[in-house]
């Protein structure tokens, strides 16, 4: 089975910091992008502040924290990318925005067999392999929120995704990152979301009826459900803004109302309520 060592990880927020994370902690040589220092600067606190958690909770010792941090690279020159075997793409849920990256990506990794694999929740797979001259080694792979503590990975191969890629990447997932993989066809959604947005909307909606409160919400799917958090803490974890593109191109995709975002959830996105980043969402928190 082949083996990636050099491991690229392009955006360092929410979803490209875990995962960098767990690849360092998994012994891989990680090398970072953010599109400027500023990012790059909040993406390297918010992958230390992980590390130093999981110090704090004694599920890392002070060497494996220091072993980590010096496993990882920080960068805002995507030409720095040329020598990865796999380049995980975790930038904005946005169709421009991923495909730029993409192209890039192309670019740089020149004619190898490097591989190029998006985080993406709900664009389509095969719409970011095509900008690219090797579809075939293109191909989805989803990780969940807290990257270290969820341990599900959706591996998404495209009608073009070469089996031995698909192959790689799912041993990749279970073998050296300890997770767990389910394949899903390249779907909006795929598994996991095609099930958790149509969910996370509908309580929107019973909030923005006026049917019961966000707490009353939320404790009745904790406590009525045994979830770990209610939808609409659930939502504040993920970010309003992803949610609301994921629900957007799921829509575009199936057409389907219940996928389409409410007004409350692009009211409180115009507002800047993102959820925990932005310190308020569906409720409020302490930076
Ligand atoms: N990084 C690392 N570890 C973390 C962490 C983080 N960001 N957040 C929590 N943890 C760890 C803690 O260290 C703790 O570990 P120990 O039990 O070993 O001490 C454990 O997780 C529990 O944490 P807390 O006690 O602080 O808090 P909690 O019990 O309330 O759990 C939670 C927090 C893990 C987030 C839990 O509420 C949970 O699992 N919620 C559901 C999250 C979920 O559904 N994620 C999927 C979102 S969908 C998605 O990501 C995909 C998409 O495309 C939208």
């Amino acid at each position: 089975m082949r083996e990636f060592g050099r491991v690229g990880v392009v955006g360092c927020g929410l979803m490209g910091s875990g995962i960098a994370e767990v690849c360092a902690r998994a012994g891989l040589d990680v090398l970072v992008a953010e599109r400027g220092a500023e990012a790059l600067a909040a993406g390297r606190s918010r992958v230390t502040a992980s590390l130093d958690r999981g110090l704090r909770s004694g599920k890392l010792s002070a060497d494996e924290r220091e072993a980590a941090l010096a496993r990882l690279e920080f960068t805002t020159d995507l030409d720095e990318f040329a020598d990865r075997d796999l380049v995980v793409e975790a930038v904005a849920e946005q169709p421009d925005v991923k495909t730029a990256v993409f192209k890039e990506l192309d670019r740089v990794l020149g004619g190898g067999d490097a591989v190029i694999a998006s985080n993406t929740s709900s664009i389509p797979i095969i719409d970011l392999a095509a900008v690219t001259s090797r579809p075939q080694q293109v191909v989805g792979v989803h990780f969940f929120n807290p990257v270290p503590v969820q341990r599900l990975v959706e591996v998404i191969p495209t009608q073009l995704t070469a089996q031995s890629v698909t192959d790689a990447v799912t041993d990749f997932a279970e073998r050296r990152l300890g997770k767990t993989v389910v394949h899903a066809q390249d779907r909006a959604g795929f598994v996991v979301n095609a099930l958790l947005i149509p969910y996370l909307v509908s309580a929107v909606r019973m909030l923005e009826s006026g049917a019961a409160s966000a707490e009353d919400i939320d404790n009745g799917m904790v406590l009525g459900c045994a979830h770990p958090m209610g939808p609409l803490r659930l939502l504040d974890l993920i970010g309003l803004d992803t949610a609301q593109s994921i629900a957007e191109s799921m829509y575009d995709e199936f057409k389907e109302p219940l996928y389409a975002p409410p007004p409350l959830l692009r009211r409180m996105v115009a507002a800047g309520a993102l959820g925990r980043k932005s310190g308020r969402g569906f409720y409020a928190y302490d930076s």
